[in-house]
């Protein structure tokens, strides 16, 4: 496949930027990332400088890969993490635009890469137990009905990738939020802090710059492990209960 590339190139934070257009030739069944290392290859021979991007497992797991492709952060395929969208999902002769997440509280650090470390702060203000639990329980010690089982399973699939903040049009945070305050509040060792826990996790959201949420949805469309927006709606619900409680 014969493609075009526009590619944001970004030299630091505080650079202009602009997109740049690459020629790339690539067999179809390469990865998406395979095709920016191929890329990056030719430029470092050429002794241009390489396209920066984060990666790490490659296997859809880490949360890393977070590219917005032709305006849809991971790309066209639902589903699906930058790094598990392979090639033959375009056309040979494509022209495809690549650029990062798109907020501000996802600053650009250099070209593809943004600095999520928000999100790090948003779970440090709650995202975690402090009930001693020692070592591995027996299974059945504490018994958890399955449909909680199942929704809090669901919730913790987040991988903290920020592509349901690239897609919000108000560039919000929720869907990753409201994923953390579920998978902990359904569980029993998640009770104790159930209420500080989602006031702090949220006002921790809002102090760092990201939007609140009107419920437009593209969080969902745009998320890789297709977390409900449900779990919205259940913070909505324990955040009422926390105002109540103070
Ligand atoms: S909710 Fe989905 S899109 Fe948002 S951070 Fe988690 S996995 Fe990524
Ligand atoms: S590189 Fe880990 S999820 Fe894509």
């Amino acid at each position: 496949m014969k493609l075009t590339l526009r590619i944001w190139r970004q030299h630091g934070p505080r650079d202009r930027g602009g997109l740049v257009d690459y020629r790339v030739e690539i067999s179809p069944d390469a990865s998406f990332l395979e095709m920016l290392d191929v890329l990056n290859e030719e430029l470092v021979r050429t002794g241009a400088e390489p396209i920066a991007f984060d990666h790490d497992c490659r296997e859809g797991i880490c949360g890393m890969c977070s590219l917005v492709i032709d305006g849809t952060p991971h790309g066209p395929e639902r589903a699906t993490t930058t790094c598990q969208l392979h090639m033959r999902t375009f056309a040979d002769g494509d022209t495809i635009t690549v650029e990062p997440w798109r907020a501000k509280a996802f600053p650009v650090v250099k070209d593809l890469v943004v600095d999520r470390s928000a999100f790090d702060r948003i779970i440090q203000s709650g995202g975690y137990i402090t009930a001693p639990t020692g070592t591995a329980p027996e299974a059945h010690a504490i018994p958890v009905p399955k449909p909680d089982a199942d929704s809090a399973f669901q919730a913790a699939e987040c991988i903290g990738c920020g592509a349901c903040v690239a897609a919000c049009p108000n560039g919000s945070a929720m869907l990753f939020t409201a994923a953390k305050v579920t998978h902990l509040g359904l569980l029993p060792q998640g009770q104790p802090e159930r209420y500080s826990r989602v006031a702090a996790m949220v006002e921790t959201h809002d102090e760092e710059g990201f939007g609140g949420c009107t419920n437009t949805g593209e969080c969902t469309l745009a998320c890789p492990k297709e977390i409900p927006q449900d779990v919205i709606g259940r913070l909505n619900r324990d955040l009422l209960r926390s105002v109540r409680q103070r």
